[in-house]
């Protein structure tokens, strides 16, 4: 059972709650493996999935996550939906809420959304990825992904390279590793690593030779063209040539590293098509491992909720956005 009615970030769950998800998703990968998903622990549960923003994986992997186990699945298909007509996401929120709706399942490019829609409705409030904030699913399954390979986090040196700044995916993980004991180093262009980063608990580095030597994770991340406003480095090819990670740079890293990446992956931009394609990589199955652990998180999300719980008032929603506030006041 989860503490909070909403999973809006990694930072506000303890380091026992990412280890009952990690737990419980090895669980779920087993009855998806055996195709035993007859018990359908959802089926009076309704789920709704709201991407403002686009998606594959994680839309993809919530729907069939919320299907597996059962519930009433549906997509408000934001592109089509009265949001075009103007409607704020508190009154679609409050909309959704009327019509009984239990999970709601959130993307959005503001940090904070997921927060705010949260503290206005009585369903659960599940946060796909918020502007620059935090992804904290993406980030439980890369967790699980590291779980499954490594059995235990401590003394892990993590490696995450190129963009940080956009990286919800970035902070979510720098969250989840650091409690569960793992060090943190990221590494790229300074322009693309912020300030504050360190006050994270990540040491930072603009060589990222330095942030992979005797890594057990090297996880790249995305260049986020989308959200750059220009100026932040001079062109692809440059960037891919100083921050891409190839073969030759991870053999920085420990034999026995693992290659991560959150997808979409830009190939031949942040890694080679050689390691992304290579032995070392776990790509295809941090995106399989989505599904498990989004079960799992829907799983004990929902237990709350079928104890007949209050759901209006006793459920603690401490709430990332409001304390990204300390972030602006550290200055690393
Ligand atoms: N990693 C991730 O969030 O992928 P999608 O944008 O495809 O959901």
């Amino acid at each position: 059972m989860l503490r909070n009615k909403d999973v809006l970030g990694i930072r506000d769950l303890e380091a026992n709650e990412i280890l009952n998800i990690l737990e419980t998703a090895e669980s779920m990968k087993e009855r998806i493996e055996n195709k035993t998903l007859r018990e359908k622990g959802l089926k009076d549960f309704s789920m709704v999935t709201l991407f403002y923003e686009n998606s594959t994986r994680t839309k993809m992997s919530f729907t069939l996550a919320g299907n597996y186990l059962g519930a009433n699945v549906s997509d408000l298909g934001v592109a089509s939906s009265s949001v075009n007509k103007g409607e704020s996401l508190v009154d679609t929120g409050i909309t959704l809420d009327q019509m009984g709706i239990d999970i709601m399942v959130i993307r959005h490019s503001m940090s904070g959304a997921a927060n705010v829609l949260a503290r206005n409705v009585k369903a659960s409030v599940i946060n796909a990825g918020d502007g620059v904030n935090e992804h904290p699913t993406q980030a439980l399954l890369d967790l699980y992904t590291i779980y499954e390979k490594k059995k235990d986090f401590k003394n892990l040196k993590v490696a995450i390279i190129g963009d940080i700044i956009h990286s919800r995916v970035a902070r979510s993980n720098i969250f989840g590793l650091r409690k569960l004991g793992a060090n943190v180093v990221v590494g790229g262009p300074s322009t693309l690593i912020s300030n504050n980063i360190k006050c994270l608990g990540a040491q930072v580095t603009t060589d990222i030779k330095e942030a992979i030597k005797d890594a057990d994770i090297v996880m790249g991340l995305r260049i986020q063209l989308e959200r750059q406003k220009g100026g932040l480095f001079p062109d692809i090819r440059e960037y891919s040539q100083i921050f891409g990670v190839d073969e030759e740079m991870m053999k920085y890293a420990k034999p026995d590293a693992l290659l991560m990446h959150p997808g979409p992956v830009n190939r031949g931009v942040e890694l080679s098509t050689e390691i992304i394609d290579g032995s070392q990589s776990v790509i295809n199955e941090q995106v399989k491992n989505g599904v498990a652990v989004r079960m799992a998180l829907l799983h004990l999300l929902t237990e709350r909720r079928k104890h007949n719980e209050d759901i209006n008032s006793k459920w603690t929603n401490t709430g990332s956005y409001v304390k990204n506030r300390w972030d602006k006041r550290c200055t690393g």
